[in-house]
């Protein structure tokens, strides 16, 4: 058990989960929110040492052992900045933030400050996605010719206690929209092949949701010594999809977050060897908690780190140009 000090900014949907497995992980917590609802809502939730109106009353009150950042993405590098000067390692949510011009200012002030920042592309700590990479590493579907990157989730499905409208997903100034948000799957391709060379697609707004925001991305991408890949990222789908397929040239591997399964498939017919899970969502974010309390207690950032955070914005930056010049465009490494 932790007794660490720590500061939630944004009492939002991440913020209260992030609250509840710190606070159960022995921390005492203080959060800030400026919607006074928010703060109420999460002191039913856990019991706070402090809760505060705005960032500067929150750093006044108190010294924290460390600042998790649970905000709409246009507030994170200001605020991601304010913890480092007061020499508070970040747990910081994804994305860094909206462009990569703000993700490489915080990059230089992290530097520059030399405290640690754990970063939240929590998928990186879900069991099957790391069997993935594990039996991908011990080449189970020989080389990898093909992959595919599928997400499609109802934005009115996400927050079910308040309209989709409201909520920053639907603002594209706050840092919202399907390529930003879900650029999980951007960073999840980076983790498992590394920087592509080129990508084209399209990034759009397509169905008849009411927001300001994408709803439709379509990218491919290509790899100078590795697998074309093909990514679909939506916010209207129903009922929710997310998998990813690899073909390779020894066979297929599948996996599912619902059905929660991992299956290999090497023949012509359905044969498939299928592997169940029964972790469930949160335990991905125990995970991240514990991490950042062992980088509170001195271990490094090992699973996601800030330069994995910024490199995911290159590729949505370059994706973005794709998108406006339809054509395709090279990243940089
Ligand atoms: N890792 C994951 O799987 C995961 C899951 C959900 C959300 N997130 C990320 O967490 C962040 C928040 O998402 P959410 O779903 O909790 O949104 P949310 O809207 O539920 O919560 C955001 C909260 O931030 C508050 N807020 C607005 N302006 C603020 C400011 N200037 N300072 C502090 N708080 C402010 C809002 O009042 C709201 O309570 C986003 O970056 C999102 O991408 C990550």
């Amino acid at each position: 058990m932790s007794d660490k000090h720590i500061l939630i900014i944004g009492s939002g949907s991440v913020g209260k989960r992030h609250a509840r497995n710190l606070a159960a992980l022995g921390c005492r917590v203080s959060c800030m929110d400026p919607r006074a609802d928010r703060r109420e809502e999460m002191k039913s939730e856990v019991a706070l040492v402090g809760s505060f109106a705005s960032e500067a009353d929150a750093f006044e009150a108190a010294r924290y052992d460390g600042v998790v950042i649970g905000s709409p993405p246009h507030v994170h590098v200001a605020q991601t900045i304010q913890a480092l000067e007061a020499g508070c390692p970040v747990l910081l949510e994804k994305p860094v933030c909206p462009d990569l011009q703000g993700a490489l200012r915080l990059k230089d002030a992290a530097d520059r400050s030399n405290v640690p920042l754990l970063m939240g592309y929590t998928w990186r700590w879900w069991p099957p996605l790391a069997d993935v990479r594990r039996r991908l590493a011990e080449n189970a579907i020989g080389k990898i010719v093909h992959v595919q990157f599928h997400m499609s989730a109802h934005l009115a499905d996400w927050h079910p206690w308040e309209r989709y409208q409201d909520f920053f997903m639907a603002q594209r100034e706050q840092g919202g929209g399907a390529l930003l948000d879900e650029s999980h799957w951007i960073d999840l391709m980076l983790w498992l092949f590394g920087m592509p060379k080129s990508v084209s697609g399209r990034i759009d707004k397509i169905s008849s949701l009411e927001i300001v925001s994408d709803d439709n991305v379509d990218l491919i991408f290509s790899y100078e010594n590795g697998p074309r890949v093909t990514m679909h990222l939506d916010l209207y789908g129903r009922p929710h999809e997310k998998f990813i397929r690899f073909v390779g040239e020894g066979g297929t591997l599948f996996w599912s977050a619902d059905p929660n399964q991992l299956s290999i498939g090497r023949s012509a017919t359905s044969d498939w060897d299928r592997t169940g899970y029964s972790c469930e969502r949160n335990d991905m974010f125990v995970a991240v908690a514990r991490e950042f309390l062992s980088v509170l207690d001195g271990a490094p950032v090992t699973t996601c780190r800030l330069e994995d955070g910024v490199r995911v914005l290159r590729v949505v930056e370059a994706a973005r140009e794709a998108s406006r010049e339809s054509r395709t465009i090279g990243i940089q490494g």
